[in-house]
């Protein structure tokens, strides 16, 4: 019986299974600026293998669906012009390639997923390809790809362009790079192609493995995939645009969408937007999961969750907290007084940056009349919203209410303090969402695609992926 059978037989009526993604990132500190120094705080473990092998057998005690890596490929250098904060409060710096820790997190578990960061704008389809392919072979299966279009002029600086790839755009160019990467995944190498076959001494047969000839408007690839067929082709697909755009990209391509949504009305709009999008692009709207953020604050009781917290938001960094929310917004937040009304949406529009959060403010204060200190404050951990301080009960409670309220499928559990927070949510939230029937006691077999949507390990046929056609080769 799977878990929401199970669960439903208990309660009476159908309990939806929330599945769990743990974000991390291979460097000191992401959301939770400020946080490094306190005692408990893990931080400067980003680089030791034995921290995340750790991790990948904590998780899967704790029945997590997935892991999913953040990653960027520039530092955050908007507020006053300067990358000084970020480097002083080891704020997204320095930073590892957070994909060479996965084979070593696979070893050692046999079920949990690990989504992996890219850059549609950085990275190349021909590469990227191949590198997923690599980590799905090494993995028996149990990969995603978060696709990202990257919004830091720091990045675009140091791959060698004068200004980041205007917003749009980028979604249209990563629009043509899945292109690229379903044709290598989905149709280079023909089912059947790979023979290993010791009589014949034939590994692959040449004449089932196909070019991709693909010449767009960005790329050129008009050869093979260099990797055989993996246990799901394409790896499980995860996105996190939210504006007018993002949705539109994530509709088309994504599987699963981490939301910042931070207010219950906020989350069920987008859940509901892109489900209605995918519906128009002839897709189930089940073939999307929404993730949206939660930072757990676990306490025996509510007063030690409440006096944690309290500790944490004394501990924060207002500068490294306005540092991030200028990076991702595109604004310099220094250059408002203290008291100032920043009014900042109308200058948001004219920016780079992610149009969501201008979209966000704009709808939750009439215009964006927000003064720095409040916004240091809501953004303290990446955003107030999902910071949820209590008692396991408290928290279970919560987290299956904001669920059944939005739609959303499951939550991306985030930290405040590394080493802490996931140890006391596993060991404490955990047991008490599963015996609600609302997490998984057991892994179901199979590939992470499996996993998530109880379905084939290969994407439905109603993805564009699955749908995608090659040129027909013209032999003379
Ligand atoms: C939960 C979450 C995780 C994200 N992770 C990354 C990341 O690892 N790397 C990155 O460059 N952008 C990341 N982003 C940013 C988004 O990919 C996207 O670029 C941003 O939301 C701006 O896009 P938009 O203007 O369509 O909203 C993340 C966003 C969210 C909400």
């Amino acid at each position: 019986m799977s878990e929401t059978a199970k669960a439903g037989a208990a309660g009476g009526e159908q309990a939806k299974r929330l599945r769990l993604n743990a974000v991390e990132m291979a460097c000191p500190l992401q959301d939770n600026s400020g946080m490094w120094h306190l005692e408990d705080n893990q931080a400067e473990r980003y680089k030791d293998l034995d921290y995340w092998i750790d991790l990948a057998r904590l998780l899967e005690r704790g029945r997590f669906d997935s892991v999913f890596f953040a990653d960027i490929l520039g530092v955050y250098d908007v507020y006053q012009g300067s990358r000084d904060t970020a480097v002083r409060e080891g704020l997204y710096v320095p930073m590892n390639d957070p994909s060479y820790v996965i084979p070593a997190m696979a070893a050692v578990t046999e079920h949990l997923g690990f989504a992996v960061t890219s850059s549609i704008t950085y990275d190349h389809p021909y590469s990227l390809a191949r590198k997923m392919s690599t980590l799905d072979h090494l993995t028996g299966g149990r990969v995603g790809w978060n696709i990202v279009t990257s919004n830091l002029d720091s990045a675009a600086r140091n791959f060698g362009l004068d200004a980041q790839i205007a917003h749009d755009e980028r979604y249209d160019r990563g629009d043509e790079f899945l292109e690229v990467a379903y044709k290598l995944w989905e149709k280079s190498w023909e089912e059947g192609a790979v023979l290993r076959d010791r009589q014949s001494r034939v590994y692959a047969d040449p004449s089932l493995v196909r070019d991709i000839r693909h010449h767009g408007r960005s790329f050129s690839v008009p050869g093979i995939h260099l990797s055989e067929p993996s246990p799901q082709r394409t790896p499980v697909l995860f996105q996190a645009g939210s504006s007018e755009r993002g949705r539109d990209f994530a509709a088309q391509h994504a599987e699963c969408v981490f939301l910042n949504a931070m207010t219950a009305e906020e989350t069920r709009y987008l859940v509901q937007d892109v489900r209605a999008r995918a519906a128009a692009y002839g897709r189930r709207p089940e073939e999307v999961l929404f993730f949206p953020k939660l930072n757990p604050i676990v306490g025996r009781t509510g007063e030690e969750a409440q006096s944690k917290l309290r500790g944490y938001l004394e501990a924060a960094s207002a500068e490294g907290s306005l540092s991030l929310l200028s990076a991702w917004t595109g604004i310099d937040f220094s250059t408002f007084g203290a008291d100032d009304l920043l009014g900042f949406i109308r200058r948001g529009e004219e920016r780079n940056g992610s149009g969501y959060l201008a979209e966000f403010f704009s709808r939750r204060r009439d215009g964006g009349d927000w003064t720095r200190e409040e916004l240091a404050k809501y953004f303290a951990f990446g955003g107030v919203g999902s910071v949820v301080a209590g008692t396991p009960e408290e928290i279970a409670d919560r987290l299956t209410a904001f669920a059944d309220e939005t739609g959303v499928d499951g939550f991306n559990i985030a930290y405040i303090s590394r080493g802490e927070t996931f140890r006391e949510f596993v060991d404490l939230v955990v047991p008490e969402l599963q015996r609600r029937g609302r997490v998984q006691t057991d892994y179901a077999p199979g590939t992470l695609r499996h996993k998530l949507f109880g379905e084939g390990a290969r994407l439905p046929d109603s993805h564009p992926g699955s749908k995608i056609t090659i040129e027909e080769e013209v032999r003379t």
